[in-house]
């Protein structure tokens, strides 16, 4: 039964002790949430797990990606797990290496030298390694224009990837307009822009979160007609004409930060994955808060990560056997930290 589970997971925990550490994105269902030694954003969980030092076996209750830059900010002998291999992302999984390496060819053949590549953490270990090698950083939600006006100090332009929403919505916060920016589609190998390519600032990557672009600017104006008082806040992972109809935008630690601060009685439409609209919405029970999509928006691959999965990789643990390790090879390592550490170093 549940409550066996929960029992067990219980003791496994108090048995390993400071060895153990679990840490769990805001996208997590709550049968994981209270098992979590640190939940957060990816920002927070990357810093999570480059400081944590003393835990040999770090379950992560996120997706693959998240997985992989733990493992790469740990040491030697941590060993990383996700419970369940299939928590992948789509989004990063519309980046693959051979793709991207094709385009910087084709890119650098346009653009010579002035280019940067900055990657949103929501991408391959190899592509991070891509990144780090080519002097550019990884961003997260969180610092991503911040990260942007740096990559502007070191170069002319941007290679952004893989989400193109997040760096439409940051570049043009910094006051770069939707003609200085092209989208790269790695289908056709091509640029999609009219004019003179000289005058391309940003390059964005053809890439989306599917789960973010489920909330439409048809959404926004529903609410603003049903409910005039209300604000909208979305994820910088919806797309650019969203994110300009809402009254905020930002990461998941944003919204978190800005509800929790938020008056009683005021009142809130969420635009990012269901499972934190609902824990949102139970925590604040003296505030009005809906999602901005009533089909509610989940995660499906987050959601893959369960009370079940989670006894399971702990039990694997207690038993000493191999389970589910992310372990990645030691020359992408070296190269992605390079990217990972100059976001770390600037967040
Ligand atoms: P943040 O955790 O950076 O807000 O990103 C949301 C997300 O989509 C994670 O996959
Ligand atoms: Fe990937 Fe979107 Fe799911 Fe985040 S919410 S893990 S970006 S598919």
């Amino acid at each position: 039964s549940r409550e066996e589970m929960e029992q067990r997971v219980y003791e496994i925990k108090k048995q390993l002790g400071k060895e153990l550490f679990i840490p769990a994105h805001h996208y997590q269902k709550d049968e994981i949430i209270q098992f979590a030694d640190a939940i957060g954003d990816s920002l927070q969980l990357a810093q999570a797990a480059a400081k944590n030092k003393e835990a040999k076996h770090i379950v992560f209750c996120g997706v693959h990606f998240m997985a992989e830059t733990a493992d790469m900010l740990t040491t030697e002998e941590q060993i990383v797990y996700l419970p369940d291999l299939r928590a992948g992302c789509s989004m990063a999984d519309m980046a693959n290496i051979y793709q991207t390496e094709e385009a910087w060819e084709k890119l650098t053949s346009i653009f010579g030298d002035t280019i940067l590549p900055l990657t949103y953490v929501n991408s391959t270990a190899a592509i991070k390694a891509f990144t780090g090698r080519n002097g550019g950083a990884c961003v997260t939600s969180s610092n991503a224009k911040k990260m942007v006006e740096w990559a502007f100090t070191q170069k002319e332009r941007i290679f952004f990837l893989p989400d193109q929403h997040l760096g439409r919505n940051c570049a043009y916060e910094l006051g770069i307009p939707l003609e200085q920016m092209a989208v790269w589609d790695p289908i056709s190998g091509d640029l999609s822009y009219e004019g003179d390519l000289q005058n391309i600032k940003v390059i964005l990557w053809d890439g989306y979160c599917s789960v973010h672009q489920g909330f439409t600017v048809e959404n926004v104006q529903e609410v603003r007609k049903k409910y005039p008082d209300m604000t909208v806040i979305v994820h910088p992972e919806c797309a650019f004409e969203v994110v300009q109809a809402a009254d905020l935008s930002g990461s998941t630690k944003f919204i978190v930060d800005t509800i929790q601060k938020a008056p009683a009685g005021s009142s809130w439409a969420i635009g990012t994955e269901m499972n934190l609209v609902k824990r949102i919405i139970a925590e604040h029970k003296d505030k009005y808060i809906i999602c901005l999509n009533d089909n509610m928006c989940p995660c499906l691959t987050m959601n893959r990560i369960d009370l079940p999965h989670l006894l399971w990789a702990l039990d694997i643990i207690i038993k000493g056997e191999q389970g589910n390790v992310i372990k990645v090879d030691e020359s992408t390592t070296k190269e992605a930290l390079l990217a990972l550490d100059r976001m770390l170093q600037l967040a």
